[in-house]
């Protein structure tokens, strides 16, 4: 190879570099005319070996360069030197779809697809540090797996905010891009963890988890049978991730059963999706826009038999059909104790026992508001559906029964309680 020219350049490399002004400097090789691919002045693989050794050692452990794809098929050719470093280009996912078109379209018709504009689109994403959104701390830390539109990059920019904006290394990360990478579990639980989605922690303490982690530290042989996120998330390696009943484990059309219809609608009063008097708000359009919610049986009910085939690789339909089941009917459980709860609340702001905030659309508490919910009661109401409603059914779908008793439903019924008490309180405080 042309690596010995590269005997030259090493310790003190860059300083030596930057000194001689990168691109006026060229080695000939054997090669007549032609410089060499890795010359440390004037390629980026010779300059990057020493100004980011990580990346470049990355890279060269890739498929990518293996198959030739060098840091100019991502990164563009307008930067060349030390001085030029703001003419670089940073990939968006059509950087990637130039190569992996199909993977691309999947991955846009799915949810981690839209998590950049759900995240805008919460009212408490305003009134947070910009280091906690735009700046990839806190939320925007795992929603920019979402895409964002150019127009969304290029204020970014102006913000000082260059990079994350790739999306597709959320799971095989640069720049080794590893499909094996990708396929372990470990590469969701970044993000799939914590307050209100612990699927991380559900899922490796279920027997589903500990299984497939006894496999992947060799305990149990390779060939043993237990489901990893991806087996049943993203089927065949599909890039489409989407479930039937999502994160807020809200439904339309409206299931069938009465009881259960009326407290789901409590809970869209809630989110500010219905108004008071059930008619849709225009939060609607963000339902919609953001596949929040599935919006007919059919398109819900064509996920879930996927699912169901999932399961049947390895457990009886029956038994399958009967888990999901359970998950639903949870979910049904849940609802009831939260609509209780947003009713108690609902009827302090009516009576007057607590103002209701200004930006609240209607008269019911925002749930949305997420930990803005100014009184304590509201934030125990906010703990209750974001935290513990969440994990009972979470937990129930990603068969964890500690997840989903102890940490779920009997924290709501705490919730319930105490929710009770303090409002009881507070209407005998206002009577005086
Ligand atoms: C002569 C040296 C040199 C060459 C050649 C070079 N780079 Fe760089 N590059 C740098 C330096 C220095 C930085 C800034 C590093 C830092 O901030 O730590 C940089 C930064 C970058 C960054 C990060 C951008 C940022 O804002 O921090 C990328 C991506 C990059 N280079 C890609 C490339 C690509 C692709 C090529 C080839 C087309 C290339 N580089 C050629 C020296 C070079
Ligand atoms: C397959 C696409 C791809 C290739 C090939 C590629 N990069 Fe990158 N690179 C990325 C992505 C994606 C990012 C993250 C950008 C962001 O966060 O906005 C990145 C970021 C970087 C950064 C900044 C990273 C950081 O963490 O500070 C540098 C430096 C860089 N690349 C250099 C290189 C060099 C040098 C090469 C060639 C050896 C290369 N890249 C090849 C996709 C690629
Ligand atoms: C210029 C074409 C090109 C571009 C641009 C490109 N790739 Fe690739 N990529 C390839 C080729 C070729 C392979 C090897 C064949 C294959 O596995 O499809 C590959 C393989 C991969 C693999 C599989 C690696 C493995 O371990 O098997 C991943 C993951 C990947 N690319 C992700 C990305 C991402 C993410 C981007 C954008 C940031 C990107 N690629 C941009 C051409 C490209
Ligand atoms: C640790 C990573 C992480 C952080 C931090 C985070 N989120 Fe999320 N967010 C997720 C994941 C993962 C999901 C999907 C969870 C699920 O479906 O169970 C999600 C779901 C959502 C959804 C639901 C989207 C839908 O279509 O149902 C919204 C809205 C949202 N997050 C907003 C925010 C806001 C606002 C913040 C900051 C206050 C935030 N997130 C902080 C990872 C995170
Ligand atoms: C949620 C995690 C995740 C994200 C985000 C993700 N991928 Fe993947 N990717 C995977 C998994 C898992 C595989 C392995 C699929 C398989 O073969 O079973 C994979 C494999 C690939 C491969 C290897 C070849 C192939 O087609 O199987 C390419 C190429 C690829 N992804 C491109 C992309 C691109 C482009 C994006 C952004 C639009 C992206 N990925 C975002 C998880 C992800
Ligand atoms: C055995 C299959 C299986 C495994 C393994 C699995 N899930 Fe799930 N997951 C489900 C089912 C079933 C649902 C509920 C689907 C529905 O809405 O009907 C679900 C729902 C979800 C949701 C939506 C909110 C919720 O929790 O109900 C997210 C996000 C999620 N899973 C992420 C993950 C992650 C991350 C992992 C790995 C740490 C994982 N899942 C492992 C089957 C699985
Ligand atoms: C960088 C953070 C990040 C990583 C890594 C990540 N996710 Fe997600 N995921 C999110 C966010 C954020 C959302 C919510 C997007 C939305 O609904 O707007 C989400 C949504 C989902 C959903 C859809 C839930 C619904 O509402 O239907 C599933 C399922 C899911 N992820 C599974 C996975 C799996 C499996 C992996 C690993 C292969 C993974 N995710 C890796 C951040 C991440
Ligand atoms: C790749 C194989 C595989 C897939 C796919 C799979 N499971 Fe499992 N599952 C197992 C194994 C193995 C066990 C442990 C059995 C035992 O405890 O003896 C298990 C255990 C369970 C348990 C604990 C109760 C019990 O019988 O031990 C539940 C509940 C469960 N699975 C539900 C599901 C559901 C629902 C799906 C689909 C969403 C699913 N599984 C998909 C392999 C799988």
């Amino acid at each position: 190879m042309r690596r010995s020219v590269l005997g030259y350049f090493t310790g003190s490399a860059l300083a030596l570099l930057l000194a001689l002004g990168a691109t006026t400097f060229f080695v000939a090789t054997g090669t007549a005319g032609e410089p060499p691919a890795d010359d440390p002045a004037t390629t980026c693989i010779g300059c990057h070996e020493q100004v980011t050794p990580g990346v470049v050692s990355d890279w060269k452990l890739s498929k990518h360069s293996q198959e030739d794809v060098s840091c100019d098929a991502c990164h563009g050719t307008g930067h060349t030197s030390a001085a030029d470093v703001d003419k670089v280009s940073l990939p968006t996912p059509d950087t990637c779809a130039e190569c992996h078109e199909e993977r691309v379209e999947q991955y846009k018709k799915g949810k981690h697809a839209l998590a950049w504009a759900a995240m805008k689109a919460m009212p408490t994403t305003h009134g947070l540090p910009a280091a906690m959104t735009d700046g990839q701390k806190g939320c925007g830390g795992c929603h920019k797996i979402g895409i964002k539109t150019a127009e969304e990059i290029a204020q970014l920019k102006q913000e000082g905010n260059l990079f994350g904006s790739s999306a597709c290394d959320s799971c095989h990360t640069r720049h080794t891009f590893s499909k094996k990478e990708a396929l372990q579990p470990q590469a969701c639980q970044t993000c799939h963890m914590g307050f209100d989605h612990p699927q991380w922690e559900m899922w490796s303490s279920s027997k589903h988890g500990v299984r497939a982690l006894l496999r992947q530290n060799g305990t149990l042989d390779d060939g043993v049978a237990a489901p990893t996120c991806q087996t049943c998330h993203m089927q065949e390696g599909n890039h489409e991730v989407i479930t039937q009943w999502g994160f807020l484990a809200v439904r339309l059309p409206l299931p069938e059963d009465k009881q259960w219809a009326a407290d789901q609608v409590t809970i869209l009063q809630g989110l500010g999706v219905l108004d008071p008097s059930g008619q849709p708000t225009a939060r609607l359009d963000v339902v919609k826009g953001a596949k929040v919610a599935r919006l007919t049986q059919e398109e819900w009910q064509e996920g879930r038999d996927k699912m169901i085939a999932t399961c049947s690789q390895c457990h009886s339909k029956n038994f399958a059909i009967a888990e999901l089941q359970k998950g639903d009917d949870i979910i049904r459980d849940t609802d009831h104790l939260m609509a209780e709860a947003i009713r108690i609340i609902a009827g302090l702001y009516k009576d007057g026992v607590i103002p209701k905030p200004k930006s609240y659309a209607s008269s019911f508490p925002d749930l949305l508001t997420f930990h803005d919910a100014p009184t304590v009661i509201e934030q125990i109401l906010f703990e209750m559906f974001l935290k513990h409603r969440m994990r009972a059914f979470q937990g129930a779908f990603h068969s964890n029964p500690d997840y989903s008793l102890w940490y779920g439903w009997s924290e709501m019924i705490r919730d319930l309680s105490e929710i009770k008490e303090r409002a009881e309180e507070m209407r005998r405080a206002a009577k005086k």
